[in-house]
């Protein structure tokens, strides 16, 4: 059930879960997507009338008030991007937020403190889910990227209260749904990132969805290695090849493809600038490390995505913070926005740094959608539940 269900809310109070769980350094918010995304919710529940209270987690206190995990500096940036008023209540359950609430006006909008200076809320505790069931007639749960939690404000509490999707987690199912429900095919995968063992389950749940498995990042040479290739100093877990193996084959009994670096860029050291060359992904000199993937592989990438309909990308396909070993993400995004733009391509992107590095490459508003989740949208990838949309009863 989405906002279009939730017909007659004037006057009625909404519980909002929503993820201010946003990135900050030295108490400055340094990236405000998820504000915005969660804005046009906030914004169409305050016009029809209704009392707003939002809540979510931020950072991990574990249970703990903890002053620099408050949400009140919040409550401003939600102020900012909304254009207008947000209250703040100390606590998110008990006297303060029930008096806090209590005191709201048709179309107003409170923001409650972190949900996790409660212990019951990552235990999923009952009576953290009804403290927070007291405070509304209805909740709405715009928190996808914190659905893969089953705590009393992402689970407990939606089954307590009528529960609907606000418009952030309908945008994100529909998009993943897009992605990998019943998408256009051919699919391509791409997955990046430093470690295959973070990414056991999504390669394993790829392969056996997506007709190319396109895998990058310093996770490549661990395959690469395991396949009998010199990696020199390059990056790579010597405990994970007969899973790398195992992958591949499990790949293959699927039909899947999968397109494993053929030339690299590999450097002298970790660090921007360092003298480098492209070389075969098969043999890296001794005394260099890979840091990106060669041009003759982003080649191959892009006659792939060329002849795709639908684009899932998880993780930067090298060293994308710092340059030149961006070049590979930067030119394979660039190609992604244009046949998006003039091919239809159905381009979804999220996970981990996935965000920054498309941000860098100038695309983040030209892919068909980029998720603003991390561990969730991965998980989703995975092809598990989450338990917070299933408490919605999707
Ligand atoms: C996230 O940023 O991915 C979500 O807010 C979840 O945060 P967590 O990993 O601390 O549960």
């Amino acid at each position: 059930r989405t906002l279009d269900d939730l017909t007659d809310v004037a006057g009625k109070r909404v519980l909002l879960r929503a993820d201010l769980n946003v990135p900050t350094s030295d108490g400055k918010i340094t990236d405000r997507t998820r504000i915005d995304r969660l804005c046009p919710t906030i914004r169409e529940l305050a016009n029809k009338g209704a009392r707003v209270v939002v809540c979510s987690h931020f950072d991990r206190p574990r249970g703990k008030r903890v002053p620099e995990m408050s949400l009140a500096p919040m409550a401003e940036a939600l102020s900012d991007a909304l254009e207008r008023p947000v209250g703040f209540a100390d606590d998110c359950i008990g006297p303060v937020a029930e008096a806090a609430v209590a005191a709201l006006k048709d179309g107003e909008i409170l923001l409650l403190e972190n949900t996790r200076f409660h212990a019951g809320e990552e235990k999923n505790d009952p009576a953290m889910a009804a403290a927070l069931a007291k405070l509304a007639d209805v909740y709405v749960n715009d928190a996808f990227s914190a659905a893969h939690r089953a705590h009393a404000s992402t689970e407990g509490v939606a089954h307590l209260l009528p529960a609907y999707a606000g418009r952030l987690m309908q945008a994100e199912l529909d998009a993943l749904q897009a992605a990998l429900g019943k998408p256009a095919r051919p699919v391509v995968a791409i997955v990046g990132g430093a470690k295959v063992s973070t990414k056991l389950d999504l390669l394993g749940n790829l392969s056996g969805k997506v007709d190319v498995l396109v895998i990058g990042g310093a996770m490549a040479n661990t395959f690469l290695a395991a396949q009998g290739a010199a990696m020199g100093r390059s990056l790579q877990e010597a405990e994970m090849h007969a899973t790398a193996l195992d992958i591949l084959e499990t790949a293959k009994d699927n039909n899947c493809e999968v397109l494993l670096p053929v030339d690299l860029v590999a450097a002298e050291r970790f660090e921007a600038g360092s003298p480098h060359r492209t070389v075969s992904a098969m043999s890296v000199p001794e005394d260099m490390m890979a840091l990106d993937v060669g041009p003759e592989t982003v080649r191959m990438i892009e006659a792939r995505l060329r002849g795709a309909s639908t684009l899932v990308w998880n993780g930067p396909l090298g060293a994308f913070e710092i340059p030149p070993f961006d070049t590979a993400t930067v030119e394979v995004a660039a190609m992604v926005a244009s046949l998006t733009a003039s091919a239809g391509l159905v381009s979804i992107g999220g996970g981990g740094d996935t965000v920054s590095a498309l941000r860098h490459a100038g695309v983040l508003d030209r892919m068909t959608y980029v998720s603003s989740a991390g561990g969730a949208f991965l998980e989703w990838l995975e092809g598990k539940t989450l338990p917070g949309v299933a408490a919605l009863g999707g």
